[in-house]
């Protein structure tokens, strides 16, 4: 059954000072010695902070804008390192046969990825592989980060739906602040890829660049990966990645993984029982008390003073 704290407890624990699925544990050397190509694109986040968005553009810039090409499921598409390490709830467990290859055996399944892959992954920079780490190898990296609070309720509602986390939003926000959510601390997450900004093989954008001028966000990434757009070519990108239009595609908006879990476990019809839930930026005012927006505010502040990171 699914007791919030508990259960995370249960299924969770430090792993060089990162709060991770216990099952990484199985794979933390492979990961760690990974053999890094360089022709490959990583997309690099912290949950719930415009992955898939950032996975769907750039997956079509590397792939000459192949729309058909595109309907196949982006989780084999853009397939994420330590996806096997996620299958470890009871309802994972008693569907894993049936979730595909790309997460069952994602490492495997990355390996034989035709370069230039499109590799997703969740882990921190100090749990990437040594090659990466320790910058011996400089594949171009993408990472996206939205500001903490919208970051906080869109992992909350996404935890609920998966069956992960069956306890309040304030209890929600205390684990998030306390770093007891899957790849946390946020801010060892996010701080050093900023630190790393201005490193020629890195690109870091935020969610709220994206939400108020995609246009430009796609232009700079496809700069980035040396692409040229035409202006048609960019409007036909822009619409394919609005909200309105990922929210109806089966092949980014996680809709088995929605039915999956009402399998196992039939919730309310809640509106926000989905993956493209909001796609909004400052959707926390509704959701959060005052008090905590204050708690995330001071605690935002401590930790980024003299970083230049702000988020709007
Ligand atoms: P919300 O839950 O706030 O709606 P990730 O892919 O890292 O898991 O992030 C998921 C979040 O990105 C969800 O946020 C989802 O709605 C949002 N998202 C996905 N595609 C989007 C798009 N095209 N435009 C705006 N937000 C998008």
């Amino acid at each position: 059954e699914f007791d919030g704290l508990e259960n995370i407890n249960k299924w969770s624990k430090n792993i060089e000072g990162v709060f991770m699925p216990k099952k990484f544990m199985e794979i933390h050397k492979k990961v760690d010695e990974w053999k890094v190509n360089e022709n490959d694109v990583w997309i690099v986040s912290f949950p719930k902070t415009g992955t898939t968005w950032t996975q769907e553009m750039v997956w079509l810039l590397l792939n000459d804008l192949n729309y058909k090409a595109a309907e196949k499921n982006l989780i084999k598409r853009s397939p994420q390192l330590e996806a096997t390490a996620m299958v470890r709830t009871p309802y994972l467990n008693v569907f894993s046969p049936v979730i595909p290859h790309a997460i069952r055996n994602s490492l495997k399944y990355v390996k034989n990825k035709k370069s230039p892959a499109c590799i997703k992954t969740h882990l921190p920079l100090n749990l990437l592989p040594k090659e990466l780490k320790m910058g011996i190898k400089k594949p171009k990296i993408i990472y996206i980060s939205r500001n903490p609070k919208d970051t906080c309720i869109s992992y909350y509602y996404f935890s609920k739906l998966i069956k992960e986390f069956d306890g309040s939003l304030n209890e929600f926000c205390n684990l998030f602040l306390a770093g007891n959510v899957n790849f946390a601390p946020f801010w060892n997450h996010v701080l050093p890829f900023w630190e790393k900004r201005n490193e020629p093989n890195i690109l870091f954008l935020k969610y709220e660049d994206l939400k108020s001028d995609l246009p430009a966000a796609i232009s700079k990434t496809a700069k980035f990966l040396n692409k040229d757009l035409t202006q048609e070519q960019l409007g036909e990108l822009t619409n394919h990645l609005s909200f309105e239009s990922m929210e109806q595609n089966p092949s980014v908006n996680y809709e088995w993984l929605v039915k999956m879990s009402q399998m196992f476990k039939p919730d309310r019809k809640d509106k926000d029982n989905k993956f493209m839930r909001q796609g909004k930026v400052g959707g926390y005012k509704e959701a959060m008390a005052p008090t905590m927006i204050e708690r995330f505010d001071n605690w935002t502040e401590k930790n980024t003073t003299g970083t230049g990171l702000t988020y709007l």
